[in-house]
């Protein structure tokens, strides 16, 4: 018997394929106990051409997912479910992840539950626990810069988004213009330690902008002259001073936000939520609020198929579940 089988224990094995991890999870029903969590990132892979390469995720995908499911063979027979990340994200990604579902439901004969990705990135607050609601989460990943007040797993309103790119693609794209790799985020926030913030003057977006809104394209714009005009040696300087004036537009944006609506607990999740400066900086930020924060576990921030496992059994233990015919991919679909 397998380390954490018991026999009889409900489970629900869920996949995540989205980008460019791929990830399966085993959760038990009753307790929300992470029994199995495993997932290969390819990063090394993408790394070289500075960015994700659906064609190569989709393939990379359909090596990896099989060799990950089949650790998971020896609690197939306490599976009540299949849940699966079915959008948004890439669609020649996600695909993989859905057809590897169908393929258990059928050999199972268990439902299939489809999970929206920012949800699991919503949930990931609460691996392990109990959800905690009503909560104002700022959602920052590769695809998402968003405002969202969370009611309730079904009752979640988008208040603020971004109009171009987003924070976490921000710091990808400024890496990918000093040639050194993907993802960016972390070899950004490591090299902007090196840096004297305050050498380059970036203007932060939207400053005199009433709207509550984002957007990264006018500073990744301002960026890429500044890096067109150094040298290496500069690099660590200019990182420091992008992550500052990226990390300030957010954090200009809320303080507004909150003038209207100070909330009594804020979260924040996605990827880029695992940057220590943005973490810091929201700290100062809600200290005179006297607001709760809630992070994620940085293990969890970005993709993996456990936060999908997590918003899988609130949906079934809703009896929100479907079929292998009816279960399809929607790549754009928000909240
Ligand atoms: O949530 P995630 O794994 O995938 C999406 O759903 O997009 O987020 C990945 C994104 C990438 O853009 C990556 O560069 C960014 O999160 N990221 C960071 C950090 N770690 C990851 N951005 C800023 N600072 C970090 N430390
Ligand atoms: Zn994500």
């Amino acid at each position: 018997m397998a380390v954490g089988q018991r026999v009889g224990i409900a489970m629900i094995l869920s996949i995540e394929s989205s980008c460019d991890d791929s990830s399966i999870a085993i959760t038990e029903i009753a307790t929300k106990k992470l029994i199995y969590h495993k997932k290969i990132s390819q990063e090394l892979e993408h790394s070289k051409y500075g960015g994700v390469v659906p064609e190569l995720a989709s393939r990379l995908h359909a090596q990896a997912l099989p060799a990950i499911l089949s650790e998971c063979e020896p609690w197939f027979s306490q599976l009540k479910a299949v849940a699966v990340t079915n959008a948004p994200g890439l669609a020649v990604t996600l695909i993989e992840g859905v057809i590897m579902a169908k393929a258990l439901s059928i050999a199972l004969s268990i439902p299939i539950i489809p999970v929206n990705h920012l949800k699991g990135h919503i949930y990931s607050l609460f691996i392990e626990r109990e959800a905690r609601f009503p909560a104002t989460v700022l959602l920052v990943s590769g695809g998402h810069t968003q405002v969202i007040e969370v009611e309730s797993l079904d009752t979640m309103r988008t208040v603020a988004t971004t109009m171009d790119d987003s924070y976490g693609e921000s710091f990808d794209k400024v890496a990918k213009m000093m040639g050194l790799g993907y993802p960016g985020g972390p070899l950004i926030e490591r090299l902007a330690r090196e840096g004297d913030a305050k050498r380059f003057a970036f203007t932060v977006p939207l400053w005199q902008s009433p709207l509550i809104a984002f957007s990264y394209s006018g500073l990744k714009n301002q960026v890429r002259l500044a890096v067109e005009a150094a040298s290496e040696v500069d690099y660590p300087d200019i990182a420091a001073a992008f992550q500052t004036t990226a990390t300030a537009h957010l954090i200009q944006k809320l303080k507004k936000y909150f003038k209207a609506h100070p909330p009594k607990r804020f979260a924040i999740v996605g990827g880029a939520s695992a940057n220590r400066y943005l973490r810091e900086q929201l700290e100062i930020l809600l200290a005179p609020h006297g607001t709760e924060l809630l992070l994620a576990d940085l293990k969890f921030c970005s993709d993996n198929a456990a936060m999908i496992g997590r918003v899988a059994v609130e949906h079934f233990l809703r009896g929100e579940y479907t079929d292998h015919r009816s279960i399809a991919v929607s790549p754009r679909c928000n909240l």
